[in-house]
């Protein structure tokens, strides 16, 4: 098991290897957005790491985040739970106006991952 923290609600422990996005959403019980239904195209699942940020990504997660022009954050739905986390759910149902959270993202990291190390 590995601890996932998300910055105001408890701490806790979700199943090793678990994606992230589905970790925040069924486990620590936040409703964050995953428009794209975890497919590397929506960035709506986006986080910002206080602690355990990781030292991979997918090629699929540098792609779209450098589409879109977005820095100081990652992408949830292209993360892992293989380490303790720390986390800002900066992008929630809650505020958003939209109707859902999006399509329920796949147990596994989709598209099948190419890792790549994080740019520092
Ligand atoms: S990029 Fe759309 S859910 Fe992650």
């Amino acid at each position: 098991m590995r601890q996932l923290s998300v910055e105001g609600f408890p701490t806790v422990e979700v199943e090793a290897g678990k994606r992230l996005v589905r970790a925040i959403e069924q486990d620590a019980g936040v409703d964050i957005l995953h428009a794209c239904g975890g497919n590397a195209r929506c960035t709506t699942c986006r986080v910002e790491f206080v602690e355990g940020e990781p030292d991979r990504m997918t090629v699929a997660e540098r792609q779209v985040l450098a589409a879109k022009g977005v820095s100081g954050v990652r992408l949830s739905c292209q993360i892992v739970c293989d380490h303790d986390m720390s986390v800002r759910a900066i992008s929630r149902l809650t505020g958003s106006g939209r109707a859902d959270p999006g399509g329920p993202p796949a147990p596994d990291i989709t598209p099948p991952p190419e890792w790549i190390p994080k740019e520092s």
